[in-house]
C-alpha cells in the first residue's frame, strides 16, 4: 500500500512540473518572444527578431549569478527595471536593438519567475 501511494506521488510531482514547465515556455512565447526569439527558430521569427535570443539571455545571466536564485531574481528586476549600467550585452546590443522596455503590468511577478526557470533551463552551455 505504502508503494502504491508513493507512486502516486511521485507520478503528481511529475506531472505537475512537466505542467510548469511547459506553462514557463507558453508564457514566454506570450510576453517576450515578440522581441526575443524564443521556442523554435522559424525564418519569420529571425526577420522580426527584436531582441537577442533566449538562450544568449539565459547563458550571460547564469554567467554573473551565483545560482540560480540569483539568476531567476536578475532577470525579474531586469524586465522591471532595465537600465544601462545593469546591462549585461556590451553597447553594440543596446545600439541595435535599443534598450529594452519595462514590462511592469504587462507580466506579473510568478508569471516573469516561471519564464525564468524556462530561459535559464533552456539556456545555451
Ligand atoms: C519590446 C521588446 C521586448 C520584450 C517584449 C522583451 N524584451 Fe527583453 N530585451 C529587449 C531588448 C531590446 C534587449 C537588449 C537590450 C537590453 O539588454 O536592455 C533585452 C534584453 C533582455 C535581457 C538582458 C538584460 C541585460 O542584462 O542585458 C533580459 C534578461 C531580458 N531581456 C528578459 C526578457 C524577458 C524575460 C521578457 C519577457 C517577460 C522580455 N525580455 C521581453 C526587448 C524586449
Amino acid at each position: 500500500m505504502k508503494k502504491i501511494i508513493g507512486m502516486v506521488i511521485l507520478f503528481l510531482l511529475l506531472a505537475s512540473q512537466a505542467q510548469a514547465i511547459s506553462e514557463g515556455e507558453n508564457l514566454a512565447n506570450e510576453k517576450c518572444g515578440s522581441c526575443h526569439l524564443m521556442g523554435q527558430i522559424t525564418k519569420e521569427k529571425l526577420n522580426r527578431m527584436a531582441a537577442p535570443p533566449y538562450w544568449i539571455l539565459g547563458k550571460k545571466v547564469k554567467a554573473v549569478s551565483k545560482n540560480e536564485e540569483e539568476a531567476v531574481n536578475f532577470i525579474v528586476d531586469y524586465v522591471y527595471n532595465p537600465s544601462e549600467d545593469k546591462m549585461l550585452f556590451p553597447k553594440e546590443t543596446k545600439e541595435r536593438f535599443g534598450l529594452m522596455p519595462s514590462l511592469k503590468g504587462i507580466v506579473t511577478e510568478d508569471e516573469l519567475r516561471s519564464i525564468a526557470k524556462y530561459i535559464l533551463d533552456n539556456a545555451s552551455k
